[in-house]
């Protein structure tokens, strides 16, 4: 009986050991190919926990109106594609980051939505404004103005609906065309 407590102080004594030596020696999964730690789908029960407690003070005044929406896809191609790709052209890096960065205009894994259009809007805005911690997500608060987090995010939401023609070549990322030239705007001079 003696033995096994003085087994189980040990144990208990040394285990804090164990853990300093585990991330002395550089064991612990730190390169994007390295195996996942078993627990580590727990904090994404945590995130899902938290961002439906918060979320739901998160609100805008905004429509997904025509300018909305292409507000939104200006903002996707400039903030967002680079790690979250287009439609049908994927982020040359998003499938080498640990997590990688999920494609948000291909259909998702399951149901009919598209990236992430069966999420709320107000879920959204909490990821895209707080970033998602320990992943490549940033946080863009204070990076853009808040209302044009919501614009991308109301576009986010509606992927799966019509959008607007330019919208939609934006998200493609096909150019639009220049618009063009108001009438009375100003000719260029010709330089002498
Ligand atoms: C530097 C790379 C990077 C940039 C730039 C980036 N993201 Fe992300 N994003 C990620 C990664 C990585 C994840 C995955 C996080 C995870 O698995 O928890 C993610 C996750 C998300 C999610 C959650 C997806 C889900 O399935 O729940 C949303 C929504 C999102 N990003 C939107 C955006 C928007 C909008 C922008 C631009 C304003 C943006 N991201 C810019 C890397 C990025």
């Amino acid at each position: 009986m003696g033995r096994v407590i003085l087994g189980a102080i040990l144990g208990v004594a040394l285990a804090p050991v164990a853990l300093w030596a585990w991330f002395s020696f550089g064991c612990p999964p730190v390169a994007v190919a390295d195996k996942p730690l078993p627990m580590e789908s727990l904090l994404n029960s945590a995130l899902h926990v938290r961002v439906g407690r918060e979320a739901a003070k998160a609100k805008t005044a905004l429509k997904p109106d025509e300018e909305t929406l292409l507000a939104g896809a200006r903002i996707y191609r400039d903030q967002c594609a680079a790690c979250h790709g287009f439609h049908g052209k994927p982020s040359p890096f998003s499938a080498h980051m640990y997590p990688a960065a999920p494609a948000l205009w291909e259909k998702a894994a399951k149901g009919d939505a598209i990236g992430v259009s069966d999420n709320p809007p107000a879920e959204i805005f909490w990821k895209v404004n707080n970033g998602i911690r320990l992943t490549g997500m940033p946080s863009y608060h204070n990076v853009i103005p808040e209302t044009q987090i919501w614009q991308v995010c109301l576009l986010l939401a509606n992927a799966n609906k019509p959008l607007p023609a330019e919208a939609v070549m934006i998200v493609r990322g096909e150019q639009p065309p220049a618009p063009a030239p108001a009438p009375d705007a100003p000719q260029e001079q010709p330089k002498p």
